[in-house]
This record gives C-alpha cells, structure tokens and sequence, in this order.
C-alpha cells in the first residue's frame, strides 16, 4: 500500500501561510505528522493557524516574516532550525497579485514591489533555506516554490505577475540541478483559479461565472487540493520529481478549449 507517512516528523517552513493556499498546505501537512513553520506578515491569522493546528494535536510555530525582507527571511529560516533542531522542506509560497492593466500603466515602483515578494522573496528563501536543509543532512529535503499558471502562459493585463512568476520557474529548474546530488527536490507548482481571499468580497454567482469561463472544469480549485500536491512533493514517493512545473488547473494551461457538439449527449444521463 502506498501512503504519505514518510512525511512524519519531517519539519517545513510555509511562507504566506496565514491564509488561502499556504494555509491548506500548513494544515495538510500538520495533519500528516510534519512539524510546521507557519510564517506571516499577518500575525493574528497566523497565529490562528498554529492554534487550529495545535488543537488538532499537530505542532506548529508561528514567525512573523516579510518574504520581501532578506533579514526576515534569514530570521526565519534561523527560528525554525533553533525551534525544530533541523530544517528539511520549504513552501515559497507568499505571493501578492497586481490590479489588472495593460503592461504600459503599470510603474517601475509597482514593478519593484511585486517582484521583490513574488520573485526575490522566493529566491531568497531558496538560498537560506537549502543551507540549512544541506546542514540538517536532510535524506529527503524538498523546496517547493508557489508559481502560477501566470508563470506558463502570458496574460494581458497580469504583465508584471506573470513576469513574476515566469520567473519562479527558472530559478526552481536551475536550483533544482544545483541540489540534485544532494538529496533536495526542487519544484514549481502552477495553480489556476483557486477560491482564497484574492475573491474578496464577490457575490458567489460572480465566483461561479468567472469559473464557468476560466475553468476548463467550470469549478474553482480548493485550496486543500494544492495541500494534497505539497503533500506529495514533500514525501519520500516524489524523491525522483524535480526540477518541474506542476500545473493544478483542471486542464487550462493545456490548451484552448473549442465548443463542440456531441452526437450522444444521453451518455451524459
Ligand atoms: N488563489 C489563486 O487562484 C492562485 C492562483 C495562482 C497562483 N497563486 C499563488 O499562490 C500563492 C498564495 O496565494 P493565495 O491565493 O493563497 O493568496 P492569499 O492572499 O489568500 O494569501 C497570501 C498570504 O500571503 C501573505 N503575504 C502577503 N505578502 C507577504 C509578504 N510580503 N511576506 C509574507 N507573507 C505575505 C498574506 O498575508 C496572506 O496571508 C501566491 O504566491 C499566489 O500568487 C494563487
């Protein structure tokens, strides 16, 4: 039988884990036995997070930390080697979108800003982390890097995003052959459209529309979904997966989708 207990006791850091996706993941792998770094720039909800973990009887800590900031990301890498006495995983997975515009309205400023959390804070979570994971001896370390499918596909109006994100995916291919030999997997996953709070405040029928049109399954991803992936990769089942982009779409980055009619729609019955 194949399961995940290989996971057990093994310690990760998750960045941008005070909701959404990195949230799902922390509460996944808590749930699967792995001692959890919940980090945050949003203190309460993270602080929640480690509760709701803790009372589940899994065990998390909580470090507030600005994936953008190079002392942040060192204090916590630092915290969670000092907390747990070894580090073998990480989730980049802290992200911020832009408002939507053609490439021209956007400001180098608002450049900068995405860029240095969505692109530099995961590099630089690679390289504190992959020093620490290397220290620990870690015989199965793995950094998973939150991408998009943004960093597969263009996007008119998501310029600096995409750019962004297209930017994840190289540096997790080229880090994932500087660590091959040693014992870390390096992956990019790629979700589509998942329901976390980038929705806001939509009404459910706006929700429900939009993934009609952008989901090739007409549905939403739930976060748990991409907890299942990251689960996955931290596992000793994926010690042979590296260096790869993993979409979780529902099939939209597969191609474009042409209406067609079927001859025998009562299969469907
Ligand atoms: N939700 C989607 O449909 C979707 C699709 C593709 C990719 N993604 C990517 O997934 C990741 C998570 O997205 P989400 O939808 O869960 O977002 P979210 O807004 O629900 O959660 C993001 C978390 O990151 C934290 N954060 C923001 N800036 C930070 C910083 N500088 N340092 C540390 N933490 C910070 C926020 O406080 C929040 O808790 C992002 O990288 C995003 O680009 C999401």
């Amino acid at each position: 039988m194949t399961d995940f207990s290989s996971v057990k006791d093994k310690v990760a850091v998750v960045t941008g884990a005070a909701d959404g996706l990195g949230m799902a993941i922390s509460l996944c792998y808590a749930e699967n036995g792995m001692k959890v770094v919940v980090s945050d720039i949003n203190v309460e909800k993270g602080m929640k997070v480690v509760e709701d973990i803790k009372s589940k009887g899994g065990e998390a800590s909580f470090f507030k930390a600005d994936v953008s900031k190079e002392e942040d990301v060192k204090g916590l890498v630092d915290f969670a080697v000092e907390t747990y006495g070894r580090l073998d995983g990480l989730v980049n997975n802290a992200g911020i979108a832009a408002e939507n515009r053609p490439t021209h309205e956007y400001s180098t400023q608002e450049f900068d800003k995405l860029l240095s959390i969505d692109l530099k804070g995961v590099f630089m979570g690679m390289k504190f982390a992959a020093q620490a994971i290397l220290k620990s001896k870690s015989s199965s370390g793995f950094i998973i890097n939150v991408a998009s499918l943004a960093g597969i596909l263009g996007n008119s109006s998501m310029a600096i995003y995409s750019s962004a994100k297209h930017g994840v995916i190289g540096l997790t291919k080229s880090a994932a052959l500087d660590y091959a030999q040693y014992n870390i997997t390096v992956n990019a996953v790629c979700p589509g459209t998942f329901r976390t709070s980038v929705w806001g405040q939509a009404p459910e029928e706006v929700i429900n529309e939009y993934a009609k049109i952008f989901s090739p399954s007409g549905r939403l991803g739930d976060p748990k979904e991409v907890g299942h992936l990251a689960l996955f990769l931290a596992s000793d089942l994926a010690r042979y997966i590296s260096g790869t982009a993993i979409s979780i779409d529902a099939g939209s980055s597969a191609g474009k989708i042409t209406p067609s009619r079927w001859s025998n729609p009562e299969i469907l019955d």
